[in-house]
């Protein structure tokens, strides 16, 4: 079992490497994406700063759920959730421009924009929870921000797994919009749900929120 763990989160995090490095791409003078991707109204600058910055908070964003960083560097991990927060929620304001005019249309548009805002509620939620020190409530919301922005992987096995049905790329892209994070997100609910975590710290009121809200 412990393999198997050890396994998959090896895979998990060369496929963050590998998806966050693909991204930096867009930062190269000159560079240029899919013809179909290039086609959204906002991909002009909106794009270069979505995917530069989703790559920092894919890549960061793994690294916060290595216990011994937590433990060990306790400064470490609170200044790599800042900037992991700043980069979900720049990346993720820019990902809702976008999701406004995706060439696939109004329905991967839905999707998207489902996404984008999921995400940024997700980042605002675990920052504001992380200030009033209530960490088992900050701990939930990172899970579900990550489980969002690890879409940007699931979205990438999505594609070529949809090469074997008989849709048309932009029938399956429109699904996928969907497809690369709404199943992350139940898996992250249902391991929140099962897992026993309790509040370690006495909680403090956040200004605006009901408690256990
Ligand atoms: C909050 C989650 C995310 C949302 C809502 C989102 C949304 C979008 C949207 C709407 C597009 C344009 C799609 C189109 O026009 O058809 C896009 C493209 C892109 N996104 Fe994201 N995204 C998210 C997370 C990420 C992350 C974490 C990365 C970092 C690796 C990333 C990297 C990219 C790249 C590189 C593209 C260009 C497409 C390509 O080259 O394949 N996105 N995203």
């Amino acid at each position: 079992m412990r393999l198997l763990t050890w396994l998959g989160v090896t895979a998990a995090a060369l496929l963050c490497l590998n998806v966050g490095n693909d991204a930096l791409r867009y930062l190269l003078p000159g560079f240029s994406g899919p013809d179909f991707i290039m086609h959204n109204a906002f991909a002009r600058p909106w794009l270069t700063i979505h995917a530069a910055l989703g790559a920092v908070a894919l890549v960061l964003g793994f690294t916060q759920f290595v216990p011994a960083l937590r433990r060990r560097a306790p400064k470490v991990h609170r200044w790599a959730g800042r900037i992991y927060l700043t980069a979900c929620i720049v990346s993720g304001t820019a990902g809702l421009l976008l999701a406004l005019k995706p060439a696939a249309g109004p329905i991967a548009a839905v999707g998207f924009g489902l996404a984008a805002v999921v995400s940024l509620v997700s980042a605002v939620q675990a920052w504001r929870y992380a200030v009033a020190r209530r960490f088992d409530e900050h701990r939930r919301w990172v899970f579900r921000s990550y489980a969002v922005i690890f879409a940007a992987v699931t979205l990438r096995i999505w594609i070529p797994l949809s090469n074997l049905t008989e849709l048309d790329f932009m029938e399956s892209y429109r699904l996928i919009a969907y497809l690369a994070w709404m199943p992350n997100l139940i898996a992250v609910e249902i391991y929140l749900a099962l897992s026993k975590h309790r509040l370690r710290a006495p909680a403090r009121p956040v200004p605006g929120l009901a408690p256990g809200e």
